[in-house]
């Protein structure tokens, strides 16, 4: 167990039991001040497990973080709540990485009951008191309240740009004057109406769309929400993205049970055959993953051979007119939003033909 995870099945300990089953209906998301232990735990259960994932999986993108934590280095956590990117930071470094602790966490965050209980987390862990903390709106921030003292400094948004009380444009502006050194931005947030704002926040510190775009999707693992997660550093006036990684809600009916009951039913097994139970499985399978992608309207037939190492040979130029399509999704002076390639197989077996 993490230590971020011990401290939120304590937080689970010490709620009252009738708080316990749906800890998120106290919390609104923790976009609210939160006011008291109460909500303060609340938050922790509800969103502790699915936050250290997503920070975990942000932090795993920096492949030269032992680099990082061998110098002197500092981290800044932004509106960091009870700081679970920080607590998760220090778990992470705690195992492989030599536990190369920081020369100093500044903390920003609003709410005195949580910059509290974030400092009393953290001090538990690193035996350190020396921590900054800014009980402050990010909008009030100043440049003396975040001055930069060491060579690095990580620097962590993590479920705070989403918030539109925060002014990105102010923000930047701060950020912008206070770029000493190497500095790495982590943003995790969650894939909402207003999750647009964290590309809005790398645009405004001079990212380019071209940079932004391209980067791979990916989804989390084990835990329900979908994140929005953009990792970049800047040094002097180049700014490099090291990982956008995008996941689309999921679909609206999202009652996903109920889904594969009324799917799961509507295939009477009793008239199939051993064969076609095998292919309703499939189909089943493939239609239940497509739920999550968009939906696809237009088919380009192709003919493909198997090689002599097994793969699947498609020859793209065999098809003038799909190849016309996919020269201009992939030309960027032309198409800004590229749309995914899915390619379907059609296998004939005894004489019918199913779309996978
Ligand atoms: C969703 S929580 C995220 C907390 C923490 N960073 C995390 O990942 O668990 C949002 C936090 O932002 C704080 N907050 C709300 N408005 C803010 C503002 N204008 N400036 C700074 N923090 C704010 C809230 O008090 C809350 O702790």
């Amino acid at each position: 167990m993490t230590d971020l995870q011990k401290i939120i099945s304590k937080a689970y300990e010490n709620l009252p039991i009738e708080k316990r089953a749906k800890p998120w209906t106290f919390v609104n998301h923790g976009v609210d001040l939160l006011k008291n232990e109460d909500e303060l735990n609340c938050y922790l259960v509800a969103y502790g497990k699915m936050h250290e994932e997503k920070i975990h999986s942000a932090l795993s993108t920096l492949t030269n973080l032992k680099e990082i934590v061998k110098n002197k280095y500092q981290i800044i956590d932004w509106g960091c709540g009870q700081a679970l990117a920080t607590l998760c930071f220090l778990d992470f470094i705690k195992g492989s990485l030599d536990n190369n602790k920081p020369q100093s966490i500044t903390l920003i965050e609003p709410s005195n009951s949580a910059i509290s209980k974030a400092e009393k987390y953290i001090q538990s862990i690193t035996q350190n008191n020396k921590n900054q903390l800014i009980e402050k709106r990010l909008d009030d921030v100043n440049l003396s309240d975040i001055e930069i003292t060491e060579p690095i400094t990580i620097n962590f948004f993590s479920n705070i740009l989403d918030i539109e009380s925060v002014n990105l444009a102010k923000l930047t502006d701060l950020i912008k004057n206070n770029l000493k050194g190497e500095q790495y931005f982590i943003c995790v947030g969650p894939m909402n109406a207003t999750s647009t704002r964290i590309d809005t926040f790398a645009k405004l510190l001079n990212c380019t769309d071209e940079k932004l775009i391209g980067k791979e999707n990916g989804k989390l693992k084990t835990t329900r929400g979908t994140i929005k997660l953009l990792v970049f550093k800047i040094k002097g006036k180049e700014i490099e993205i090291i990982k956008s990684i995008y996941y689309p809600p999921m679909p609206k009916n999202n009652n996903i049970m109920h889904i594969l009951d009324k799917k799961l039913n509507a295939i009477n097994s009793n008239n199939l055959n051993s064969l076609d139970k095998i292919m309703e499985y499939y189909k089943l399978v493939v239609e239940l993953e497509q739920l999550k992608e968009p939906a696809v309207d237009d088919y380009n037939y192709y003919t493909y051979e198997i090689n002599e190492n097994n793969d699947f040979v498609i020859d793209l130029e065999s098809n003038p007119n799909f190849l016309n399509i996919f020269n201009i999704n992939r030309n960027s002076a032309i198409t800004r939003w590229p749309k995914d390639l899915n390619i379907t197989l059609e296998i004939g077996i005894e004489e019918k033909n199913i779309r996978f």
